[in-house]
C-alpha cells in the first residue's frame, strides 16, 4: 500500500475514534501457535458504536477483513494483507430470572473461561463441563464449542451478531444457527458476513450434571453424588485438561488439529471389522465418530517431531509448535498426517483449526 494512502487511513482513524489502529502489526502474541506473522492493520474495539464507525471508514470498503477472538483456532500461513479486527467488548449479566432458568447475556470480548468462573461462582449449571476451554465467547458459537460430553448447542438460547453486509444488529436462535459437531451456520451460509457480538445462554438453577464421557466419571468416581458441586465438577474438567492438553503459554498449540471423523453405521461396521482395536464414539444417532487422535497415533505420530512441529506426546490430535515453526511447517505436517490417515485407513481427516492461506 502507497505511503499516502496509508497515512490519510491514519488520519481518517484518529478522526472518526479508530484511535486503536495500528499498522504492520505483530500477530505473534494474538494466535496461541505463536506464529509470526504481521497484519496490515490491527484493530481492538470495545463497542458497537467502535464498530459502526469502522464498518463506515475507507478501511473498511478498501480492505479484506479478518475478525480474531483469542487467536487459539486459527493458523496463518502468511502474514494479513488486510485488517485484523478484534471486538473486546466485556460484560456480563443476568437478563431474565424464572424458578427454575436464568438468561444469562455475555458480550463477545470475554473470555469463554472467565464466563464458565462466573457460572460456577454463581451455581448456574450448564457449562461447567467446558471448562478451561481457550479463546473468547464470541467463536464459541462459531464451532458449536464442546468438550466431556455438552456442547454449546445445549445451552445457548440466541447469538447477536453484526451484518457486515448491511450493518445492522441481528439474532439468530439457537435452531437458526444450524449447529452440528464442530460447525454451525457461521462457518458456511454467513461465512465472512459477521461479527458476533453477544452469546445468550439459558442455565440451570437446578443442579444437574453430564457425567457421560468417560474420562470425565472417571475422575469423579471417587466422589459420592451428595458431594458432587458445579465446583466438583469443573475443577475435574480442569485437572483432566491440564493432564493432557498443552498449554499454549508454553508449546503453541490451536486444540484439535482436525475433527474425528463421523460415520454412519454401515461404513462404520465395514471399518471396525477391519479396525477392532479402534477407539469410536457411539452417537445418539446410530452414526459414529472414529477418534482422529487414536488414528495419528496409529500412523507413528504421537510425539513425533519434525523440525519445530510434533503431535503432542499425550494427544497425537494436538499439532505443536516447538518454537519458531511457520505456519506452513505446520500445514506441512498436518498434510503428511492427512497422507498417511488416508493411506492407512482410508478416511478422510477435516482440519479443525481455521487455516488462513
Ligand atoms: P479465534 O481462534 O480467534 O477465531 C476462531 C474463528 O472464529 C476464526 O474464523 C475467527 O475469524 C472467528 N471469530 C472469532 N471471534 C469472532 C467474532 N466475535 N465474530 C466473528 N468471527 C469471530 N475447542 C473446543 O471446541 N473444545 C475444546 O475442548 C477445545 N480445547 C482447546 C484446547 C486448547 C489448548 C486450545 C489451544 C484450543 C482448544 N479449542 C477447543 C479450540 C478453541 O479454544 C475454540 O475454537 C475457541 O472457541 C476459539 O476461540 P478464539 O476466540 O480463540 O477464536
Ligand atoms: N486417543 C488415542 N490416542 C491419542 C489421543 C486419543 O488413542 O493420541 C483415544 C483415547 O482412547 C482417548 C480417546 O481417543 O481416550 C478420546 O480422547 P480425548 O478424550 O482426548 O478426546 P478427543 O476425541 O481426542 C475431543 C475434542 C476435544 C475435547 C475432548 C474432550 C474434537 C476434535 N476434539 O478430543 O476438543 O476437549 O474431545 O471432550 O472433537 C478441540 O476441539 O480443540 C478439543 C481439544
Amino acid at each position: 500500500m502507497e505511503k499516502g494512502i496509508t497515512q490519510l487511513y491514519i488520519l481518517i482513524a484518529k478522526v472518526t475514534g479508530l484511535m486503536n489502529l495500528q499498522k504492520n502489526y505483530s500477530l505473534k502474541y494474538l494466535n496461541t501457535f505463536g506464529v509470526d506473522v504481521i497484519a496490515k492493520y490491527f484493530l481492538e474495539i470495545h463497542s458497537e458504536k467502535e464498530l459502526d464507525e469502522f464498518i463506515q471508514s475507507d478501511l473498511r470498503k478498501n480492505e479484506q477483513l479478518l475478525i480474531i477472538g483469542g487467536g487459539s483456532n486459527i493458523l496463518f500461513t502468511r502474514d494479513y494483507d488486510g485488517v485484523v479486527l478484534k471486538f473486546s467488548k466485556k460484560g456480563i449479566s443476568v437478563i431474565e430470572q424464572k424458578e427454575d432458568f436464568v438468561l444469562i447475556e455475555s458480550s463477545a470480548g470475554e473470555l469463554w473461561d472467565d464466563l464458565v468462573k462466573y457460572t460456577v461462582r454463581n451455581k448456574l449449571y450448564g457449562i461447567e463441563n467446558l471448562s478451561l476451554i481457550p479463546g473468547s465467547v464470541g467463536a464459541a458459537p462459531i464451532q458449536n464449542i464442546g468438550a466431556y460430553g455438552t456442547e454449546l448447542k445445549d445451552v445457548l438460547h440466541s447469538v447477536e451478531y453484526y451484518d457486515l453486509d448491511d450493518g445492522s444488529l441481528k439474532n439468530l436462535s439457537n435452531a437458526q444457527c444450524n449447529f452440528g459437531y464442530r460447525n454451525s451456520i457461521f462457518k458456511n451460509e454467513l461465512k465472512n458476513k459477521f461479527i458476533i457480538t453477544k452469546v445468550i445462554l439459558k442455565l440451570s438453577l437446578v443442579k444437574k450434571f453430564n457425567l457421560s464421557y468417560k474420562s470425565l466419571s472417571d475422575e469423579l468416581k471417587n466422589t459420592p453424588e451428595h458431594e458432587l458441586t458445579i465446583e466438583t465438577v469443573s475443577e475435574a474438567v480442569r485437572n483432566i485438561r491440564r493432564s493432557k492438553l498443552p498449554d499454549p503459554d508454553l508449546l503453541g498449540n490451536a486444540g484439535s488439529f482436525f475433527k474425528n471423523p463421523e460415520m454412519d453405521n454401515e461404513t462404520f461396521q465395514l471399518f471396525i471389522n477391519k479396525f477392532p482395536d479402534a477407539i469410536y464414539f457411539e452417537q445418539s444417532d446410530n452414526t459414529y465418530k472414529i477418534s482422529a487422535g487414536w488414528l495419528i497415533e496409529k500412523c507413528g505420530y504421537k510425539g513425533k517431531r519434525i523440525g519445530n512441529v510434533g503431535a503432542y506426546e499425550k494427544q497425537a490430535l494436538i499439532i505443536t509448535n516447538y518454537g519458531g515453526a511457520t505456519g506452513n511447517e505446520i500445514l506441512e505436517y498436518a498434510e503428511k498426517i492427512i497422507s498417511d490417515v488416508k493411506n492407512n485407513f482410508g478416511i478422510e481427516l477435516n482440519s479443525e483449526v481455521n487455516i488462513i492461506q
